[in-house]
Parts: structure tokens; C-alpha cells; sequence
């Protein structure tokens, strides 16, 4: 949560911050800011507001000069201190010579707070970045060291989780960084360098990046470069410059309205790269290194657990059907952030799987620190390439989905599902658990899930009508059964995150036990009724919310005619087999969510209260 960046060169920092803001804005965006360095006139120049980066634009576009070539910016999500002008970063030292950008928390910033106070130091914002930046002063000024040292000093004197960017007005060619549990990435130029929390701000000026590894701090040179070094061991690193695979078409909307619309529409292409190398269907053949090189670990053990959140989470929900269908393997899944705090009997049989599109959520981290102290083998499966969570598992899978922007997830989802249902598929035929024959039609049938994607989203426009018709709803339910019931769970996620409708989504046959009491002519239900998968048991649950005036919306197979006859409306996505539905199932509720929440006029890439990332528990 939060994005950060900073420039350093010889260009005007100010268009190459604003635009990264922009481009970081999923991170976090309750309020935003920039300081300038003016190299002429030796000024440094501060601008911050409550509001999106938009709005910071608008402030900034009064303003006369926005010369430098040296700047740091900062889009927020509230931890410390509510959203207003004043809690916004950048926020200076009390001297006003030292100003710094803070993603992350420091958990012991009122012990510190205390200390400084009583060593005659003032605060004008609540936050714990304010403290921070203070006490790199009163570490530099006591100790008598370079801005350097001072970091590092006072970072081994805090408790917490810090990506960080520091810039002193007397010292105006040098920027100090450092990283511990928030993503830090240093883009290296010629004579210049970029300073973010992904790769985004700064890939239209270079392909090399040097990403911190947690514990890690640099200082960041205009012309002698970077130098790395351990915080708590103070010890030298080489650093490793990385050759960056993102270009500038995947990070924009490509003609989209939103980046959500664009993401739903990647899916085939998304899948396609997911498993493309992977998936070998002639020669009946998956190939993963990450499992073929653990692949003992996986077939011995006696359980997996998966550890994720929200979205990621429900891709493990549909993950442990597959499992256990497959693979025969006992699955248990955990939410990553009540896992962590409760003393989870692991041993080193298991093996957890970790999802994660950011990899960078907190909870799932701690997690995975957890299952690897108790001994268990961690697989992570993350969409970011080198997140804090891909480097931090013993080995893993990408996704490939592509960056995801939109803050609701969707194409990380079916991209999830699509590594998961390898590695079951995997492990089933290494243990034996499989047909040769059915091994074969999962593979065929995988293969051909991107074009009846392309067919599912054919019905974009009646699903566009279906959201006009519900839009006013208060309240809807979702439901599915076996493979479908996590899809449920994850079309009333969409809905509830972006249109801020009341929704829920329950196991169809669960609705008996409680939830049908809120059935009544005002409460839309979703019911996905597919023609593989309990579809009789499906019908009969649709038929008890119909006798009690429930409205129904179905996601039906293709030709399917029983569900037309008792539902409001049916959207039609294409057969497959079984375990493959969720893959297509999920597109219509991930569209009806989208248009529902535009009609609404909501915000649908930066739904309120939300980040991309959750680096915080
Ligand atoms: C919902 C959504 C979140 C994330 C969750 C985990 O649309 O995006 O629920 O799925 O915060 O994030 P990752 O997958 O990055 O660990």
C-alpha cells in the first residue's frame, strides 16, 4: 500500500513523477504529493494534498515553477493518520532540510515519538513517517554522519516494514533508499536513475532495474551511481541489474475505458501465456521446473495447504477441488492472516502453496515465514516476477497474467486456477491417480479454455443489460456448487468491492439452512446452474428461491433450456469439462460487477478504501 517514486538526473523530474504517481495509483490513493529540488535556484519545493494524484496535478498546474531534476513523490493509503493535507507525504524534518517518502508502517513510531519529543523535536502530523524522518535528523546531527549512515542507524533502531526514499537539500545529488517488507525498485539509466514501487514509472526510460532484497538500503548517486549495502550488517552488495520484461503497451488501457475491462478482456490471451511452454498437449507432457524439480516433496506429502487472500484465496478454494479430485492429496485452505496468529499444526510432510498476485501481501509473507520455521516445503504461486513472496518461497510458478492495475482482481484469478489445475494435473499423473485418457482430455480440453473465453465474452453486451436491470439492488446472493461454489464466493466479491452493493455467496445447498430467509421479490440471485457439475441438485435450488419470488440471473451452458424457463435471464458461457467451469464462469460475473458499478458511477479501477497491494496486516 502506498506507491512511491523519485527521479534523479539530468531531466525535469516533474512530468517523470507525476506520470508514476499515475501509474502507481493502484497502490494506494487517498492522498498524494511531490517535492521538487530546483537545482538553480537551490530550492526545494514541497506540494501535497489530500485527494488522487489528479487532484495533485490540479494543485501543482497553479504553480509557476516546477524546475528540478531531482524529485520524490508519494500516493498514500491511510495508515497512521486520516487522509488529509497534512498527514500527506513528503514530509520534512524539523530542520526542513531532510524530506522523505514512506511505504509501509513503523510500528514503534510512539516510543520513538516520546524521544524526540523530549529531545525538542515537533510534529505537525500524526503519521509515523513524520517520526521517522526526525530521527534520521537527530541520529545525523548527533552522530555527526552522512545522510547514508544516518539511515541506516536509525532504520536498526525501528520495528516494522518500510520502502523509503530520503533526500537531503545540502546534499542535492544523492538519494538514499532502503526496503524491509515494501517492494523498492531502482531503474538505471545513463546518468540518471528512477526510484519506485514497481517498474511502472520508469519503463519507458529504461529496461534495467535493481530490485532491493528486503534488508537492503542504497544510496542512489546522479553520476556515480548505486551503492548497495546491508542495513543491520552493514556489509557491501554487488548489486544485480535485472533486464526488465514490461513494456509501456501493458501498463496502459489500450483503448478501454478501465483497466478492469481491459484485464477481463486479457483473459485468453493471459491464459494462454500461463500455461504456453507449459502445457504440451501432443506430447501428453506438462512441464513446470518448480514442480519437476520438487517433485518428490509434492507426491510424499500428506497434505497441502494453501495459504492466500481474498481473490487469491478463492483461487485456492477452487485449487483444493482439483486437488483432491485429481491428485488425491488432502487440501486444507487457510486464510493467510488467521493462519499466521494461530499456532497451525505443520509439519515438514506439508507443503503449502502460497497465492499471490502482488506478491507482496503481508499476511500471506508472514505466512509462508511461518510454514518454512515449522519445516514445511513453501511453493509460491505470484503474478509479480521478483516480488517479495516469489523470492521468499523455496520455489513457485508464475502466473504470467501480465500486470494487473485494476484493483479488483480478475485476470490474476483465472490465471491462478490455470497453474493450480497444472500442478494437479501434474502431481496426478506422477502419482497415478489419473487416467491416461482423462489426463489427455484435461490437457485438450485446457488448451482450449482461451477461445471459449472469447466466447464467453461475446454475451458483454446482455450482460450489460442484466446489470441495468439490477442495478438499484441493495443486496445479492451468489450462488454455486462443488467447483463453482468458490466462484460464487468470487462474483459477490467483485460486486460488493466495486459497486459497494451489499452481496454474498453461499454453496447452493446451504441457502436452507439460513440464508433463505432473505429471499423476497426485491433480492437478485446468481445462481451458476452449469450443465456439468450437480446440475439437478442446481435446478431443485433454483426452483426454492423461485416459489419465494427471488429474482434469478443463470449462468447456464450453452443450450441449456431447463434453467431458461425458471430464471429472470440466463447468460450462456460455452461446456467444458467439470473442473475447468470456474475458468469460464467467472467472466460474466466479473463483467455484470463492471457495469453495475460504471452505471453506479463508481470508481471501478480505485474502488474506495482498497489498495492492489496489502503490504500491511
Ligand atoms: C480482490 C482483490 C483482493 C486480493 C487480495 C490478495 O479483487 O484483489 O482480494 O486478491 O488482497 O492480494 P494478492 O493476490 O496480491 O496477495
Amino acid at each position: 500500500m502506498c506507491g512511491i517514486v523519485g527521479y534523479i538526473g539530468h531531466r525535469e523530474a516533474y512530468p517523470i513523477v507525476l506520470k508514476g504517481l499515475q501509474r502507481l495509483e493502484y497502490r494506494g490513493y487517498d492522498s498524494a504529493g511531490i517535492v521538487l529540488y530546483d537545482d538553480e535556484k537551490e530550492e526545494i519545493k514541497l506540494t501535497k494534498t489530500k485527494g488522487k494524484v489528479a487532484d495533485l496535478k490540479a494543485k501543482l498546474e497553479d504553480e509557476i515553477n516546477t524546475a528540478g531534476t531531482i524529485g520524490l513523490g508519494h500516493t498514500r493509503w491511510a495508515t497512521h493518520g486520516v487522509p488529509n493535507d497534512v498527514n500527506s507525504h513528503p514530509h520534512f524534518s524539523n530542520s526542513g532540510d531532510l524530506v522523505i517518502i514512506h511505504n509501509g508502517i513503523i510500528e514503534n513510531y510512539e516510543s520513538l515519538k516520546k524521544e524526540l519529543i523530549k529531545r525538542g523535536y515537533s510534529f505537525t502530523s500524526d503519521t509515523d513517517t513524520e517520526v521517522l524522518i526526525n530521527l534520521i535528523e537527530d541520529v545525523k546531527k548527533k552522530e555527526d554522519v552522512k545522510l547514508g549512515k544516518a539511515v541506516q542507524i536509525a532504520l536498526n533502531q525501528t520495528v516494522g516494514a518500510y520502502a523509503i526514499a530520503v533526500f537531503d537539500k545540502n546534499k542535492p545529488n544523492e538519494i538514499v533508499v532502503a526496503r524491509l517488507g515494501s517492494p523498492l525498485a531502482i531503474g538505471v539509466g545513463e546518468d540518471e536513475y528512477f526510484i519506485a514501487s514497481d517498474a511502472s514509472p520508469f519503463i519507458e526510460f529504461t529496461n534495467n532495474a535493481i530490485y532491493l532484497e528486503d534488508g537492503e538500503m542504497a544510496v542512489v548517486r546522479r553520476k556515480k551511481g548505486v551503492s548497495v549495502r546491508q542495513i543491520k550488517d552493514d556489509k557491501l552488495v554487488d548489486p544485480y541489474i535485472q533486464e526488465l520484461q514490461l513494456n509501456l503497451e501493458q501498463i496502459e488501457k489500450g483503448g478501454f475505458e478501465h483497466f478492469m475491462l481491459k484485464e477481463i478482456y486479457e483473459q485468453p490471451s493471459a491464459i494462454t501465456d500461463t500455461y504456453r511452454g507449459r502445457l504440451l498437449v501432443d506430447e501428453g507432457v506438462i512441464r513446470m521446473a518448480g514442480i519437476d524439480d520438487n517433485l518428490e516433496r509434492f507426491t510424499n506429502a500428506k497434505r497441502i495447504i494453501i495459504v492466500a487472500c481474498g481473490t487469491s484465496w478463492h483461487a485456492g478454494l477452487v485449487a483444493e477441488y482439483i486437488f483432491e479430485d485429481l491428485a488425491r492429496i488432502p487440501v486444507e485452505v487457510e486464510y493467510a492472516s488467521e493462519f499466521r496468529y494461530r499456532n497451525p499444526v505443520i509439519t515438514s510432510e506439508d507443503v503449502v502453496i502460497a497465492i499471490s498476485q502482488s506478491g507482496e501481501t503481508a499476511d500471506t509473507m508472514a505466512a509462508i515465514k511461518l510454514a518454512k520455521e515449522k519445516g514445511a516445503f513453501v511453493f509460491g504461486v505470484c503474478n509479480v516476477v521478483g516480488s517479495s513472496i516469489s523470492r521468499e518461497t523455496h520455489a513457485g510458478a508464475y502466473t504470467h497474467a501480465g500486470p494487473e492495475i485494476g484493483v479488483a482482481s480478475t485476470k490474476a484469478f483465472t490465471t491462478q486456477i490455470t497453474v493450480l489445475t497444472l500442478i494437479a494435473l501434474k502431481l496426478a499423473k506422477a502419482k497415478g491417480t489419473i487416467s491416461k485418457t482423462d489426463f489427455h482430455m484435461h490437457l485438450s480440453e485446457l488448451e482450449t479454455i482461451p477461445q471459449k473465453i472469447e466466447v464467453a465474452l461475446l454475451s458483454n453486451d446482455h450482460i450489460k443489460e442484466v446489470a441495468d436491470k439490477y442495478k438499484e439492488a441493495r443486496n445479492c446472493l451468489y450462488l454455486g456448487r462443488g467447483y463453482n461454489f468458490p466462484v460464487a464466493l468470487e462474483g459477490a466479491l467483485k460486486l460488493k468491492e466495486i459497486s459497494y452493493i451489499h452481496a454474498e455467496g453461499y454453496p447452493a445447498a446451504e441457502m436452507k439452512h439460513g440464508p433463505i430467509a432473505l429471499i423476497d421479490e426485491d433480492m437478485p440471485v446468481v445462481v451458476i446452474a452449469t450443465r456439468k457439475g450437480h446440475y439437478e441438485k442446481v435446478v431443485s435450488n433454483i426452483q426454492e428461491i423461485k416459489s419465494r419470488q427471488g429474482k434469478i440471473i443463470g449462468i447456464v451452458t450453452e443450450g441449456d433450456t431447463s434453467v431458461r424457463d425458471l430464471a429472470d435471464y440466463v447468460i450462456e458461457v460455452p461446456d467444458t469439462i467439470e473442473s475447468l467451469t470456474p475458468l469460464l464462469t467467472t467472466i460474466p460475473l466479473q463483467l455484470l460487477s463492471y457495469h453495475i458499478a460504471v452505471m453506479l458511477g463508481k470508481n471501478v479501477d480505485q474502488p474506495r478504501n482498497l489498495a492492489k497491494s496489502v503490504t500491511v496486516e
